[in-house]
């Protein structure tokens, strides 16, 4: 096996003959002249796109305006409306009756939306949310389900120009209130109820907690819409059913057109430190990207099935569920449910019963339907006929060779490229990824920069480092979908991103990387920075860290990854309480209070795996506690640093073992 791995790595899958000749992008000199294009006049390549892809109420004359950088603007003066460009292009183009969306729920029951049928609801709601005094600029926070609703309430604020905010379902009444809070949010819409793998789980109540909590006073109404029907509190005045909200309204509104630098959403994701981030998105650009990665990644064409498994409540829904494939007039799937449910064969049964042609998910997903195959062979994909596929994605974490070559054969069927792609939610859109009709693949690497995205990797002075040698990921140009700002902190958003030891000019993504020394390949390393990756979703260890010492018990807390089979990365979380450090049976009880303590302090997606109880933390003389130690106690290595500068070396015994 471990030969086979290895041999694997050095085999490269050149892409299809077909979409070399039919791609969006046909073969490797298409690319290469896409690139010598932006290289030879950056701005020039950015506005032909900008206004071959776009539809423009008012045209922009400027390009890029660099004057007050890193705060960059991308054809500022512009005008459009992402909403149009999205639903009334396509109807005006004839499209009007061809499906948009095909929403399968959680128990299987489907509705299929027409692209005039979407544009009437959009309409509706959008003056639903008018009637409310929702107005440009305004913040909306969205907590739903994966519904038709959500890609509604999405492009309703799109089309007055009020800028969502998506909190993701699984987050908690606190991670709401904080968001509310840092936006000022008018609105939340939300859903009485959402249903996964067969249970009706409540989401209004988190809704009435979080306003509880204090502090979300700007919020003037509550829509609710009714997914399930269920028993819902309901606030006279402030609260009113999506129902009522929409009863009587016009299925028409006229879009707000808005500059191309009005923001079209904020967008909270972890970082260094333990307040999430609200990261800003544009409107011109940003659709601009969403557009562009849609048709060159994926080649979407007007007979292509797409799906996309991620939630809305992440970047990846919004610029692959909300916008790009609805932008390019395409059909595609949205899965209210969980891969698992009735059975680990779900997403293959739904791509054989839609024919799904396009197929883009997260190496999380795959591990785990590999796991689940492996044990049980008849929910495996050979079961079903998967033959509509003809592109694959992967995105949220490096994808292991083995997954990639189960996910190529498997389910692909050996002739499917698979589209590794590397971005983030500040990038908006693909930042490094392979063409389908361009780029021999090799399992593990992301490949190539999209053409006009400058991608390189430096050193802690800047300086660019030679190919093979590794390094900070980084970006030297900016770029239409690039993130504007952190919502309210403009000073956080410059030195997170732009950092003066790089000299002020480069994004840095915050991730390590390298070059293969031959083909100048990508491959990502990892975060460089106190952010985790589990199962695909970003975590910062400070905020977990925040969220344990914020209960009573604990005195101090350290969290850190290891490397985990199934999830990519596992947080373990390295804790001494404020009384006796527990054994037993008594460790164990508190491990569970811990565990559901953060798993409502953040979301269940934040609790801990491991938690060890020591004493104390590994500390140096000065206080500072040794995190590499931690990082190797947690991936249960052998202690082989040097431990002298520790101050108290009796405790690392202590911190071996998980408890509980
Ligand atoms: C971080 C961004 C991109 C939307 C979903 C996640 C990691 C993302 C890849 C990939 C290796 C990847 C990076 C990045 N990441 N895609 N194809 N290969 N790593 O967005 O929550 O903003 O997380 O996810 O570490 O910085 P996000």
């Amino acid at each position: 096996m471990a030969i086979e791995s290895v041999l694997q790595e050095n085999r490269v899958f050149d892409p299809p003959a077909d979409l070399v000749k039919n791609a969006a992008v046909p073969g490797m000199e298409a690319y290469k002249a896409l690139c010598a294009e932006a290289d030879k006049d950056y701005e020039g390549y950015w506005a032909r796109l900008a206004k071959e892809h776009l539809v423009w109420k008012q045209p922009f004359t400027k390009t890029l305006n660099e004057a007050n950088y890193p705060f960059y603007k991308w054809f500022e003066d512009g005008k459009l409306n992402v909403s149009y460009n999205c639903l009334d292009k396509n109807v005006d183009a004839g499209l009007g009756d061809k499906v948009a969306l095909i929403f399968e729920a959680d128990d299987g029951k489907v509705t299929r939306v027409t692209y005039k049928e979407l544009l009437a609801k959009t309409c509706q709601f959008a003056n639903a949310l008018k009637a409310r005094g929702v107005k440009k600029g305004d913040r909306v926070v969205i907590y739903l389900p994966m519904s038709v609703e959500g890609i509604v309430a999405m492009q309703a604020c799109a089309r007055i120009g009020a800028i969502h905010s998506v909190v993701f379902g699984g987050f908690s009444a606190q991670s709401i209130r904080d968001r509310v809070n840092d936006a000022g949010a008018v609105a939340i819409i939300t859903a009485d109820e959402q249903c996964r793998g067969g249970k009706a789980i409540p989401l209004k109540p988190a809704v009435d907690e979080a306003i509880g909590l204090g502090g979300c006073e700007s919020i003037k109404t509550v829509f609710v819409y009714q997914r399930t029907g269920g028993a819902c509190n309901m606030v006279a005045g402030r609260d009113i059913t999506w129902a009522d909200a929409v009863a009587g309204q016009a299925t028409t509104c006229e879009p707000e057109w808005v500059e191309a630098e009005h923001p079209l959403f904020l967008l909270y994701t972890s970082g260094s430190t333990g307040k999430p981030k609200g990261v800003q998105h544009s409107s011109g650009g940003y659709l601009l990207h969403a557009i562009l990665t849609t048709k060159w990644t994926f080649d979407l064409k007007a007979n292509d099935v797409f799906w996309c498994t991620a939630d809305i409540g992440w970047v990846t829904g919004h610029t692959y569920i909300t916008y790009g494939p609805l932008a390019c007039g395409g059909t595609e799937i949205v899965f209210e449910g969980v891969p698992t449910y009735p059975d680990a064969g779900r997403f293959w049964k739904m791509i054989q019963d839609h024919k799904a042609t396009i197929f883009y998910t997260a190496p999380t997903a795959i591990r785990s339907l590999i796991k689940a195959a492996d044990t049980n062979p008849a929910v495996a994909p050979k079961n079903y006929d998967l033959s509509s596929l003809r592109i694959l994605g992967s995105v949220g974490e490096p994808i292991n060779p083995e997954a990639w070559m189960w996910y190529y054969n498997n389910v692909g069927g050996g002739k499917c490229p698979i589209m590794d792609t590397f971005w983030q939610t500040e990038t908006g859109g693909h930042m490094i990824t392979p063409l389908p009709g361009v780029t021999p693949l090799v399992p593990g690497s992301c490949t190539l920069p999209f053409p006009g995205i400058q991608a390189t990797i430096v050193d802690e002075t800047g300086t660019e480092v030679d190919w093979g040698k590794g390094g900070f990921l980084v970006v030297k140009k900016p770029w239409p979908s690039m993130i504007r700002t952190i919502w309210g902190d403009p000073d956080r958003f410059k030195k997170s991103y732009y950092p003066e030891d790089l000299g002020g000019k480069l994004y840095l993504a915050g991730d390590g990387a390298v070059r293969d020394a031959k083909n100048g390949y990508f491959t990502i390393m990892g975060r460089i920075d106190d952010v985790l990756n589990v199962s695909g979703h970003r975590m910062g260890t400070m905020e977990i860290e925040s969220a344990l010492v914020s209960n009573p018990k604990v005195a101090e807390a350290a969290v850190v990854g290891r490397p985990d089979d199934l999830t990519g990365e596992a947080i373990c979380a390295f804790v001494v309480l404020k009384g006796a450090r527990p054994n037993g049976d008594e460790a164990k009880k508190v491990v569970k209070e811990l565990q559901d303590w953060v798993g409502k302090e953040i979301g269940p997606i934040a609790k801990p795996k491991d938690i060890r109880f020591g004493e104390n933390l590994p500390k140096t003389r000065s206080g500072k506690i040794m995190r590499r130690l931690l990082r190797s106690l947690a991936k249960g290595e052998e202690i082989t640093q040097d431990v002298s500068t520790l101050e108290n070396p009796a405790i690392l015994d202590q911190l071996k073992q998980a408890a509980g």
